[in-house]
């Protein structure tokens, strides 16, 4: 098979032996994967895969076409559609996934965009409501708003009632990101002004972070899902405790599959029933053929892009 390929910093087009399917596993010929902010670290060394997943395939979600199942595999049928989030190896022509780990693509929505759909809403629907315990009529801030992560952020917290302040430094995207429901969207230097807020969902990094604590609610929640632009912050933990304060963070890669599959079942309960009914989309800002690899990278680093780069390997 043909695969994104890390190479000496470099991302390019290379031929891998196809993968099996192990106990349990499905595979999947992928139609469409997603780039994130991982896939860009990994490629200058910063990232290493996590054990299981291939060392020089990036790609932490895809979408396709089952096509093989190993043994003892018995949710899906050969010809469904099925995306997932994985370890690595993503950005390939097959990849075989932990059947657990998989949810089934909405009939509402396209290859190409559930390619880009299942780490970004999964981050957010976990950081949101399995960590943050969001609840309606509550106020939220989600700090970097236009992107993968932030642009179903703003969606999910709407769809639940909850009163959604985006930050987004980039003006050309504002109305973009108060299209998906975003009650406000601000230059990330007003939001502190326009709280108080009852969640604030980080991933930008520590820039603002001290201001936007000081815009808390008591009780507020903190959860850290991002630190592209700074992993150090100065917070007053004077405003934390007067407040009452919970911060709290998390990643996604490394989790063990139980936590995995626990993500994607609350994701088939809660979320993609919202997809079929059509009241979530995968905002795509690019779409590039597989042997485009390096120019989708560069697009993905560029930023200043409302939702996903996806790839499409065929
Ligand atoms: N913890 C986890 O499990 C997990 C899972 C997924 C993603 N992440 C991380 O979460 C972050 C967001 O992911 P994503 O997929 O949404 O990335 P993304 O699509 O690149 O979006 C990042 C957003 O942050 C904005 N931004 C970056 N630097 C900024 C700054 N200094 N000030 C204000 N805004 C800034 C960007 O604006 P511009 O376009 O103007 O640059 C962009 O809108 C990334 O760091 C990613 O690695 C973590």
């Amino acid at each position: 098979m043909r695969a994104a390929t890390i190479r000496d910093g470099e991302v390019h087009v290379a031929e891998h032996p196809d993968p099996e399917p192990g106990h349990g596993e499905i595979l999947l010929r992928v139609h469409a994967a997603g780039i994130n902010g991982a896939d860009l670290l990994q490629r200058r060394g910063a990232y290493p895969a996590p054990p299981g997943a291939p060392a020089d395939v990036p790609g932490l979600e895809l979408a396709g076409e089952v096509v093989a199942l190993g043994p003892g595999a018995t949710r899906f049928a050969v010809g469904e559609r099925a995306m997932a989030i994985v370890g690595g190896g993503g950005q390939a022509e097959l990849c075989a996934v932990h059947e657990r780990q998989a949810m089934p693509v909405p009939v509402a929505v396209g290859v190409v965009e559930a390619g880009g759909l299942p780490e970004v809403f999964t981050t957010a629907h976990d950081a949101l409501f399995a960590q943050a315990g969001l609840r309606m009529g509550e106020r939220l801030l989600v700090s970097g708003a236009a992107g993968g992560v932030g642009s179903a952020a703003v969606q999910l917290a709407a769809a639940a009632g909850a009163h959604v302040t985006a930050s987004v430094r980039d003006p050309a995207l504002r109305d973009g990101v108060r299209a998906l429901g975003a009650h406000e969207a601000l230059d990330p230097d007003d939001t502190a002004e326009a709280g108080p807020y009852d969640v604030l969902l980080e991933l930008v990094g520590a820039p603002n972070l001290e201001a936007n604590v000081r815009a808390m609610r008591r009780f507020g929640r903190v959860v850290v899902i991002g630190v592209g632009a700074g992993f150090k912050a100065q917070v007053s933990l004077l405003s934390v405790m007067g407040r009452r304060l919970t911060i709290g963070g998390s990643t996604l890669r490394a989790r063990p599959l139980e936590e995995k599959a626990a993500t994607a079942r609350a994701m088939e309960r809660e979320v993609l029933p919202l997809f079929e009914r059509g009241a979530l989309r995968v905002p795509v800002a690019a779409r590039f053929a597989v042997d485009e690899v390096a120019a989708a990278y560069e697009r993905f680093a560029a930023g200043g892009k409302l939702g996903k780069v996806i790839l499409e390997l065929r």
